[in-house]
């Protein structure tokens, strides 16, 4: 049986705030655009099933692509459970519905969500004789459809959502008010990376599985997967061409067989090392002369330490997540591309390359170059080199996410102390000290003048 009304509740796809769980796998961008095509996918469904009225109870801005046809509602009340409740008595309050057609209590209506793309018209095209209400529960334990013959206040409301017991809690509570309800099959919500996963795998040609097969099949930005990693996901750094080479880890426990940088070695990327100071990083904090500008600063370790010894310091780095959590450490930091404007340029009296970030961009005479602009004259920049001082390659790293997801190869260089300071001094820099540390190889140039 067609329901009368079919309800979609959904959230305006706006980056940040729907589909949270799919970051730090997908983008807050991307994580939207998935949200957007589940809704849109939704409504398909709903369209081919052709109930007599669609109602779209809408929380946020508007969008373009919602069918004409659809009354919109917005959603109204604070938690779900609330929101859920007005929606049916704003539904059932709807008589007439538009076109004249008389739908009103006793017709079945029903409600789905925005988290089941794979739905099919069959899902939602049950037989209501002698029920009085729906419920459609999902595999996480909350439900992914709720429908009802008439308004029954008191059927949502203080029903705990999102919880594993919610489906459960919420059967519990229709049958407390007496109503006989139809259980659904069970479906799956897409919460998860690994839910997006399986929906695409098994829908395919839905709008979601093809814009989840384009987002994991292109490569992406790194920053999406450093900030992956720094959220604690599985990320794995290929170093050379085409990012085929060798698997490598970060994790900062020995130094770089690989010669990447001294916190690179073979496994996977384990960020959490870069919240610890270790006994090479305090040599370097040392050596540093305020004010710091910390380049590609991760995490904040560095920052953290030299701010709380009272040294000016600024971080900056590409990747959001590492800004955040380096403010999250009470330090100051930037997203920046190191050759973008920066603050204080020609006034800083350290630099730091820290971590192989002598590598970012593939071209370490470029990036001396600009770290001596950066620089006042006599200051200095502190170059984490590679272990072996001859070492001078100019390599790729391609970063290998959750998901299948890859990034896009990005130009790094593997540069040992002896390079560094033949690079250096054409860029208008001077040797001043070198040293090792637990296996790590420092370098310190004086801005030459
Ligand atoms: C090897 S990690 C270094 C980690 C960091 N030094 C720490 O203490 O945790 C390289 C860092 O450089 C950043 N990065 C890469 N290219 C950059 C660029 N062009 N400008 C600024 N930061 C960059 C990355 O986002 C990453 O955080």
């Amino acid at each position: 049986m067609i329901p009368d009304t079919v309800i979609v509740l959904a959230k305006s796809p706006r980056p940040g705030r729907v589909k949270t769980r799919l970051q730090p796998t997908f983008s807050g961008a991307e994580a939207a655009a998935l949200a957007a095509a589940a809704i849109r996918d939704t409504l398909d469904t709903v369209a081919r099933l052709g109930p007599r009225r669609l109602v779209v109870a809408w929380d946020g801005p508007s969008v373009g692509w919602l069918p004409p046809h659809a009354v919109v509602l917005p959603q109204r009340g604070t938690g779900l459970d609330e929101r859920l409740e007005h929606v049916f008595a704003d539904v059932f309050a709807l008589d007439p519905a538009p076109g004249g057609v008389d739908i009103g209590p006793g017709r079945p209506t029903l409600l789905v969500g925005m988290d089941t793309p794979q739905l099919a018209p069959r899902d939602l095209d049950v037989d209501w004789a002698g029920h009085d209400a729906v419920l459609g529960p999902s595999e996480d334990g909350g439900y992914w459809a709720i429908g009802f013959r008439r308004y029954v206040a008191g059927a949502i409301r203080g029903v705990p959502m999102s919880t594993s017991a919610t489906g459960n809690v919420q059967y519990a509570r229709l049958k407390t008010l007496g109503l006989d309800v139809l259980e659904l099959p069970a479906l799956l919500d897409v919460d998860e990376p690994a839910d997006a996963a399986r929906v695409a795998a098994g829908w395919p040609g839905s709008r979601f599985g093809r814009l989840h097969r384009r987002l994991v099949e292109s490569p992406c930005s790194p920053t999406i997967l450093f900030d992956a990693a720094l959220a604690g996901a599985a990320v794995e750094i290929r170093v050379g061409e085409h990012g085929e080479g060798t698997v490598l880890s970060i994790d900062g426990a020995t130094p770089a067989e690989s010669g990447l940088g001294a916190l690179i070695r073979p496994g996977h990327l384990d960020a959490s090392a870069w919240q610890r100071m270790s006994e090479a990083d305090e040599v370097v904090v040392s050596r540093c002369e305020g004010p710091v500008l910390d380049v590609g600063c991760g995490p904040g370790r560095f920052v953290e330490a030299l701010a709380s010894r009272g040294v000016p310091v600024l971080g900056v780095d590409l990747s959001r997540a590492a800004v955040d959590q380096t403010r999250l450490r009470g330090a100051s930091a930037l997203v920046r591309d190191v050759n973008d404007r920066l603050p204080g340029e020609g006034r800083w009296g350290t630099v730091l390359l820290a971590d192989g970030n002598i590598g970012i961009g593939g071209d370490p005479l470029a990036l001396l170059r600009r770290c001596r602009d950066l620089l006042r004259p006599g200051a200095v920049a502190l170059v984490e080199t590679s272990v072996d001082p001859h070492e001078d390659r100019r390599t790729t790293v391609t970063l290998h996410g959750p998901s299948g997801r890859r990034s896009h190869a990005v130009p790094w260089a593997v540069v040992g102390a002896q390079a560094v300071v033949e690079l250096a001094a054409r860029a208008g820099f001077v040797a001043v000290e070198d040293w090792r540390v637990s296996g790590r190889s420092f370098v310190m140039l004086r801005h030459a003048g």
